[in-house]
Formats: C-alpha cells, sequence, structure tokens
C-alpha cells in the first residue's frame, strides 16, 4: 500500500525521487508532477507549487485557478501534450537550448493512479509498503506482479513505531532485478 502519513524518510526520498536531483548542476534537465485537484489542495500552501519539478493538476472544472505557477489540464493525455508541447526553459539563460524533461511522475490520488497504471508509458512503480493495517480513504491500485516486477527494496525505516520498505516495480523487468551487464 501507499503511505498516506507524514514521515520523514518518506517526504525526502519523495523530494529525490521526484525533483531532479541533478537539478542544480545540470538545469537542463527537469522532472515533472502530475496530481489530482485535491491532492494538490492537500499540499501546505507554503510548499506548493513543489519546487524544482514542473506541477501539473488535473481538474474537470474549466475555470481552474491556474494562478499558483502550476499548469492545469483537464486529463491525463492533455497533461501529457502540454508537456510535449511546453518550452522548458527552467533555470535557464535566454538563447540557450532547452531543457530535456527527465522524467513524468503520477503522484495520486486514487483515481489518477488507476488511470496511470494501465497506460502502457507507466514503466515503474515506486511504492511505499508499510507494515501495519489502518484505516484508509484513498487508495493505490491493486497491480499484476506478472506485469510489474520488483526491482528494488530499502532496508526498513522505522518510524514513530511504525515499519516501512520503499520498493521499485518496473513493467517488463527480469525476475530478481536487473543482471549484472
Ligand atoms: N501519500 C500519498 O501517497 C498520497 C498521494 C496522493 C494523494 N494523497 C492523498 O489523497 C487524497 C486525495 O486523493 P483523491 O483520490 O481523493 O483525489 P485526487 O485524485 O487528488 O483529486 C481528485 C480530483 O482530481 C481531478 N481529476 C482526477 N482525475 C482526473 C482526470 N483524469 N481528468 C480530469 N480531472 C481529474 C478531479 O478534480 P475536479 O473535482 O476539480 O474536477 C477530481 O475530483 C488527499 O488527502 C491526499 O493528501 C496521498
Amino acid at each position: 500500500m501507499t503511505c498516506l502519513g507524514v514521515f520523514r524518510p518518506i517526504c525526502a526520498i519523495f523530494k529525490t525521487t521526484t525533483a531532479s536531483t541533478a537539478w542544480e548542476a545540470n538545469p537542463r534537465k527537469v522532472k515533472a508532477v502530475i496530481m489530482g485537484r485535491k491532492t494538490w489542495e492537500s499540499i501546505p500552501m507554503n510548499v506548493r507549487p513543489l519546487p524544482q519539478r514542473i506541477n501539473i493538476v488535473l481538474t474537470q472544472n474549466s475555470e481552474y485557478d491556474m494562478r499558483e505557477g502550476i499548469l492545469v489540464a483537464h486529463s491525463l493525455k492533455e497533461a501529457f501534450s502540454r508537456l510535449k508541447k511546453m518550452e522548458i526553459e527552467w533555470g535557464m539563460e535566454k538563447g540557450t537550448p532547452k531543457a530535456c524533461l527527465e522524467e513524468v511522475f503520477v503522484i495520486g490520488g486514487g483515481r489518477i493512479f488507476n488511470e496511470a497504471i494501465a497506460h502502457p508509458d507507466c514503466t515503474k512503480l515506486y511504492i511505499t509498503e508499510i507494515d501495519g493495517v489502518f484505516n484508509c480513504d484513498t487508495f493505490f491500485p491493486a497491480f499484476s506482479k506478472e506485469d510489474f516486477k520488483e526491482i528494488s527494496r530499502s532496508e526498513t525505516h522505522t518510524e514513530n513505531g511504525i515499519s516501512f520498505q520503499f520498493v521499485v516495480y518496473e513493467r517488463g523487468a527480469l525476475e530478481g532485478g536487473i543482471p549484472p551487464q
């Protein structure tokens, strides 16, 4: 299950994974996050838009306010086509070559996870697996371990008595991870 809690290691790995770690060294590489309107509104005002990432918010509301430095799209397809078309100029001097989009993350909530996981371009799942049973109102969809194979698993972290691991699954990856070259 994906974690809905706020634990420091989870926040840290979320940032490391979704923001380009190479961004300061190489501002030509950027990443993007796509999220539902409710997820966007659940992010505290003082930390949104999520820094060093292109933020795209999905809504069906054609009048949704766009003043907060985000891109708004009305479907996942539109979000991808906006990303393809947009000129990425983060941290760049005028006249220098355009940046390249390194990776796109769908960061929830439930409906978008469902849509994204069925999309053939969704190649990796970054999941926090928590040892415990909790009452939740938003869920990550069940997925086939035939389609997505585990390629990495972190050590076990424990915070506030709750243990969890960071697991990466890849579509079509070989069982047992990628063999050494
Ligand atoms: N820890 C985690 O891993 C994690 C990750 C993400 C979210 N969350 C939590 O999950 C909760 C929100 O999740 P949620 O599932 O309730 O809501 P959500 O997916 O964040 O937002 C739902 C809204 O997004 C828009 N939307 C969704 N799919 C769309 C599509 N294909 N095309 C156009 N618009 C679309 C619609 O907005 P309109 O109603 O404006 O049309 C819909 O009502 C929050 O509490 C958040 O904190 C946790």
